[in-house]
């Protein structure tokens, strides 16, 4: 079940998105930002200011059920009419590599064709190889562009994103 977040599940969707990218919860899964990036990866506050700023996002949530706990989540938004950005894909950290991760990736392709959508595009951080070929085995390309990482650079770290992009099959919608 994928269906869109309201205000009633930030709280639930934080803890799933912070539980996968960074704290030792996120080390049961095979890729995450925990052990070169501290602090929450996002807060109800930003993910509620998010929403708020660019109506046109959605956050849809995975589910097995109407009630159930939250098993993953990702983020869609138009840049414009063809043109979407795709962001915090996340599962579960001890339900990943099960499959669940590219299940909602082509469920989040699906729902940006049915909008009329045409390409998704991504950021990620340069150095996370094994997710960059994760995506790269699931059609999206590297771009020669790169987006600065506004957070705080970690100690040591000279941290940037690298852009990815999939041109979508509208027979998919
Ligand atoms: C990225 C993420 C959504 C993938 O979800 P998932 O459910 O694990 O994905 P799947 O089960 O569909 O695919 C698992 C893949 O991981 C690969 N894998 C498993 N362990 C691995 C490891 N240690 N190193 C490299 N690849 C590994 C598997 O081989 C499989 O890939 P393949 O079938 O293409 O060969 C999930 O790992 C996640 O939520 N990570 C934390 C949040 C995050 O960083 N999101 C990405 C934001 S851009």
């Amino acid at each position: 079940m994928l269906t869109r977040a309201t205000d009633a599940d930030l709280f639930q969707a934080t803890a799933l998105i912070n539980s996968a990218y960074r704290g030792d919860s996120a080390r049961q899964g095979w890729t995450h930002e925990a052990d070169y990036i501290d602090g929450p990866r996002t807060t109800v506050e930003t993910l509620r200011q998010d929403l708020a700023r660019n109506p046109a996002a959605r956050l849809y949530l995975l589910r097995d059920a109407p009630d159930a706990p939250l098993l993953g989540c990702v983020w869609l938004e138009p840049h414009d009419e063809a043109l979407w950005y795709l962001g915090m894909l996340t599962v579960r950290p001890d339900l990943q590599d099960r499959r669940l991760g590219r299940r909602l990736l082509a469920h989040a392709e699906a729902i940006v064709t049915g909008q009329g959508g045409t390409a998704l595009r991504m950021t990620v951080i340069h150095f996370r190889d094994t997710l960059i070929a994760w995506y790269q085995r699931r059609g999206y390309r590297l771009t020669s562009e790169t987006e600065p990482f506004q957070m705080e650079q970690p100690p040591g770290l000279d941290l940037h994103f690298v852009v990815l992009e999939k041109r979508l099959d509208p027979a998919l919608a």
